[in-house]
């Protein structure tokens, strides 16, 4: 992946320095925890979206990086909680911050976490940029909310399930795109542009992940796999699977059944069948080419060649 914005090494190594000073606490287990998580890794996707996108308007690094370094300390303050909420013991190919530290440390580590993005976010004096983000935040929130409610609920439809997912995770990308190109101070047109690319680029995103909670391995994630149904969350493929006429009728009686394990790794391997995973493929595939047509309102730079590269790995992402 980081061959897609080469250009962008040393900035982004700059924001990689920036993470770590803003988890400096003089409280050790917060700051461990939290480190422990930043020194897994990840794909630091969010803070590549606001580099790229601030190309379009004035570059200023350091200004740049206080909304890289904001963007991805919530996203790391929502994986510390989502672990807990999803009770997942590993991210990053590591112990989760849960595993490590029990559920009572991970919440709190996650508000540190968050209450440094405020911090970081601070430097920027631009009234928009805190009310778009709190938006933001507010409806990845509600997004979470509406997963909870729609555990195991066969009513739900494909609609409900995009929504869900705009919420919970396109909106924080698309936040990406657009909050790097207004901090640069881009034109209008171009910030949206740049944020219509994030969010449909965000919806192939969680599908993506979706699919791959189906069909990849631990090891390749570093997360655990399978998961999604078996507690519950009816993503893309489960939903599409519903709909085929081999499998629908005895998938949707083993969901109501709300689960036993051997039950659930036998819908599991219902919806493997069905086409279910590749009619999500399909899904994602549409929000791509979407993603690809917003990038011809962008000027020709090599910025648009890299986030049409990116909206490219993100279908064909394996981690
Ligand atoms: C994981 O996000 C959570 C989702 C929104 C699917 P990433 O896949 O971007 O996680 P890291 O930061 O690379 O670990
Ligand atoms: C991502 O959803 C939600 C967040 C915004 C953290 P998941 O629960 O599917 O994310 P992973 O698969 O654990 O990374
Ligand atoms: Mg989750
Ligand atoms: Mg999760
Ligand atoms: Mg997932």
């Amino acid at each position: 992946m980081a061959d897609l914005y080469a250009n962008l090494e040393d900035d982004l190594a700059y924001v990689e320095d920036q993470l770590r000073v803003q988890l400096r606490s003089k409280e050790p287990v917060l700051e461990d925890a939290a480190v422990h998580l930043l020194n897994a890794g990840g794909k630091r996707l969010r803070p590549v979206f606001v580099l790229l996108a601030g190309t379009f308007g004035q570059y200023d690094r350091d200004r740049l990086a206080h909304v890289a370094v904001g963007l991805e300390l919530i996203h790391m303050a929502t994986l510390v909680h989502d672990d807990v909420i999803d009770n997942a013991d590993t991210r990053r190919g590591t112990p989760t911050v849960k595993a490590r530290f029990g559920n009572r440390v991970a919440m709190y580590t996650g508000d540190f976490i968050f209450a440094r993005a405020l911090s970081t976010l601070s430097h920027i004096d631009d009234v928009r940029i805190h009310k778009t983000l709190a938006t933001a935040i507010e409806r990845m929130c509600l997004g979470e909310i509406e997963q909870i409610r729609d555990l195991f609920s066969l009513d739900q439809t494909i609609r409900t399930y995009l929504q869900r997912i705009r919420r919970k995770t396109a909106l924080l990308i698309e936040m990406s795109c657009a909050l790097g190109a207004l901090a640069a101070g881009a034109p209008a047109h171009i910030v949206s542009a740049v944020r219509r690319y994030g969010y449909y680029t965000g919806m192939a995103f969680q599908i993506t992940d979706d699919v791959l909670d189906f069909t990849s391995t631990e090891e390749r994630l570093g997360k655990p796999v399978g998961s999604d149904l078996r507690q519950g969350n009816l993503t893309a493929p489960v939903l599409l699977a519903l709909r085929s006429a081999e499998v629908g009728r005895d998938l949707r009686e083993l969901i109501a059944g709300q689960g036993h394990f051997g039950d659930m790794r036998q819908a599991v391997q219902m919806v493997l069948d069905s086409g279910g995973v590749k009619g999500a493929m399909d899904l994602a595939d549409r929000y791509l080419v979407k993603a690809h047509e917003g990038l011809a309102c962008l000027p020709p730079t090599p910025t648009r060649m890299s986030l049409a590269a990116l909206a490219t790995f993100v279908g064909k992402r394996d981690h």
